[in-house]
């Protein structure tokens, strides 16, 4: 599949972002303190089947030997950092930080957007750190242009998060997404000299992700196979938009939530 998407697919893109974005803002301004996690996924569930969608992650593998992701909704909580899950004995609380990563089908093609919920009262570093990643994706998106390098989303994203000493995790990226939910190319959220040169093109839709740490940049995973962790248990921030590249920068086809 060309990663240039026609001006067609564009405007199917830009119906499911919409849909996207005002899903994701109900399941943000559902999660306070008291809710089930479940509460969030089954809500986003009868969202999308109202207006013909399908969740893009519920049986997402990421290969065909690991188990498929079980949810619609990733949510993500304090130390976790993506693809948490949701479960009924799961009840957000006070102070929690929590990730809500939500893809669609729709019309055909996919869209991917995240976003960081404070639930009640957050410490104050763990609040900056969620703003200043919020920050750091509206940096990122200030780099895309036709003709500036993937590579410029990444530095974009280093050179605004270095002042604040916060770990930038390198091993999960942003990517392309429209015709899969992860295309081609891989978008590092850092500066990475190995990484391939790949030039932007207007019509290539790309999902920057920016995963933002109080602490290492390291990450694990648990044992229940699909949620990352901090390392070092320290809080993260995750913000996620798709755009579309243009001429002489982009659109997005996930309007902020
Ligand atoms: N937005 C997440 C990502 O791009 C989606 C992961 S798919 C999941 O990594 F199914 F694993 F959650
Ligand atoms: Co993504």
């Amino acid at each position: 599949m060309p990663l240039i998407k026609t001006p067609e697919e564009i405007e199917k893109l830009k119906r499911g972002g919409a849909i996207l974005s005002r899903v994701l803002r109900l399941a943000a301004d559902q999660c306070r303190a008291g809710v089930s996690t479940e509460a969030l996924e089954k809500m986003v569930r009868q969202e999308f089947e109202k207006v013909g969608g399908r969740p893009s992650f519920l049986g997402y593998q990421t290969s065909s030997k690991d188990a498929p992701y079980s949810g619609a909704l990733c949510v993500s909580v304090n130390d976790e950092i993506v693809h948490g899950l949701s479960l009924p004995s799961r009840i957000i609380q006070d102070g929690d930080v929590v990730g809500l990563d939500l893809g669609l089908w729709y019309e055909g093609l996919a869209t991917d957007m995240a976003t960081t919920v404070m639930a009640g009262k957050v410490k104050p570093d763990v609040r900056a750190l969620v703003e200043h990643t919020r920050e750091a994706l509206e940096q990122a998106l200030l780099a895309v242009k036709e003709g500036a390098g993937v590579a410029d989303i990444g530095a974009a994203i280093e050179d605004y998060i270095k002042p604040f000493k916060y770990g930038i995790v390198k091993d999960l990226t942003g990517h392309g997404v429209g015709h899969a939910v992860h295309e081609e190319p891989h978008i590092p959220n850092y500066r990475e000299p190995r990484a391939p040169r790949v030039r932007l093109e207007a019509g290539m839709v790309l999902a920057i992700e920016p995963m933002i740490t109080l602490g290492t940049w390291k990450i694990q995973v648990k044992q229940d196979g699909w949620t990352i962790v901090t390392a070092d248990g320290s809080p993260a921030a995750h913000f996620e938009l798709t755009v579309v590249v243009t001429k002489t920068g982009y659109e997005l086809i996930t309007p902020w939530p």
